[in-house]
This record gives C-alpha cells, sequence and structure tokens, in this order.
C-alpha cells in the first residue's frame, strides 16, 4: 500500500519536475517571467514537496492507511489544481473556471498537509 503510495507520488513528482524546469528554462531564454508563480509552484510543490512525501512513505508506514490514501490523492489532485490555475490566471481562462480550479487546487493542497500534519503525529508501525 505504502509502496504504491510512494511510486505514485515519485512519478507525479518527475513529471512536475521536467514540467517546472522546462518552463524556467523557458523563462530565462526569453526573459518573460509570467509563469515564475507558477514555475516556482510546480517546482516547490509538485516537484520538492510530493517527492519529500515518496520518500516518507519508504521510510515511515503510517498505520492508517486511510488516511495516507487521502493525503496522497489530496496532495497530487490540489497541486495539479493550484498550479493550473496559476498557468489560466497568465492567460485569463474565464474567471468563474479558473477561480473554481485554482482556489479548489489551493484549497486542495491545504487540506493535504493538514493530512499530513495528523499522519506525522500518529502512529507509524515499526
Ligand atoms: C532548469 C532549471 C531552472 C531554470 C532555468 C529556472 C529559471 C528561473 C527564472 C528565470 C526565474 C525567475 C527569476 C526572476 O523572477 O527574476 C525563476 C524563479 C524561481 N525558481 Fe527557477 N529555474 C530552474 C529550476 C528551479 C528549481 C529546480 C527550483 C526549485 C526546486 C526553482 C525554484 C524557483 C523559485 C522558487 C522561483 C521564484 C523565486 C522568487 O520569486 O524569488 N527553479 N527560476
Ligand atoms: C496552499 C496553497 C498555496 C497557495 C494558494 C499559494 C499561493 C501563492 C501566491 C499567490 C504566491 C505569490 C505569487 C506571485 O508573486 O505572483 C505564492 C508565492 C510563493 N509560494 Fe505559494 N501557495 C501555496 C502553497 C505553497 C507551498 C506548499 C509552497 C512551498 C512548498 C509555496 C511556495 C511559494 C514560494 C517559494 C513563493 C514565492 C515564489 C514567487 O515569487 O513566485 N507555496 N504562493
Amino acid at each position: 500500500m505504502h509502496k504504491k503510495h510512494s511510486n505514485l507520488l515519485l512519478k507525479t513528482a518527475a513529471i512536475f519536475g521536467m514540467i517546472g524546469a522546462g518552463i524556467g528554462g523557458h523563462m530565462a531564454g526569453s526573459y518573460d517571467y509570467a509563469f515564475r508563480a507558477a514555475h516556482a509552484h510546480i517546482l516547490v510543490v509538485g516537484w520538492l514537496s510530493l517527492f519529500s512525501w515518496a520518500v516518507y512513505y519508504r521510510v515511515f508506514k503510517p498505520v492508517s492507511k486511510k488516511l495516507a490514501t487521502a493525503h496522497v490523492y489530496t496532495a497530487i489532485i490540489g497541486t495539479i489544481g493550484l498550479t493550473s490555475g496559476m498557468i489560466m490566471d497568465i492567460f485569463s481562462v474565464p474567471q468563474p473556471f479558473y477561480f473554481i480550479v485554482y482556489i479548489g487546487g489551493g484549497v486542495t493542497l491545504l487540506v493535504s498537509f493538514i493530512l499530513f500534519a495528523l499522519l506525522a503525529f500518529m502512529k507509524h508501525e515499526d
């Protein structure tokens, strides 16, 4: 179960890493920093945080499997929503739609961090 979570987080982090670094290269080459916030979050949340959690599920085995599953999926969905929302903002996607994705993603990501904090203070297998 935890191995499956770890592998999913690892692959998602790798994809975010490629996209984020690619956007960084584009910004550096074009001197256009419109993507700065999206680039930063794709990398610090999508790459660094998801990768950290991939390692967490290898090192620690939280006893609560349901909470772990909720944490993993809110992390991935939240990161996709938040960063897609930041990109939609640049392309002026119509307000109601982008607001739902952006705010929905941000709130989901926040929930994921709260679930992780709960897991951190709960029991782990020896
Ligand atoms: C291919 C490699 C990368 C390139 C070419 C690149 C390029 C850039 C550029 C051009 C900016 C905008 C700087 C500015 O506003 O003056 C930026 C900002 C930023 N980058 Fe990257 N980046 C790369 C990799 C990374 C990685 C690996 C991370 C984190 C894991 C990262 C995190 C950030 C953050 C947090 C900002 C925002 C900094 C701020 O607003 O002060 N970048 N990057
Ligand atoms: C909970 C969801 C989050 C929301 C809604 C959010 C939103 C924002 C916003 C609106 C900015 C300002 C961007 C700008 O200057 O245009 C920002 C900056 C930043 N956030 Fe977040 N953030 C979230 C989570 C995170 C997390 C989890 C991290 C780190 C792991 C993070 C790291 C950063 C960094 C490094 C900057 C500065 C980058 C820049 O100058 O563009 N954020 N965030």
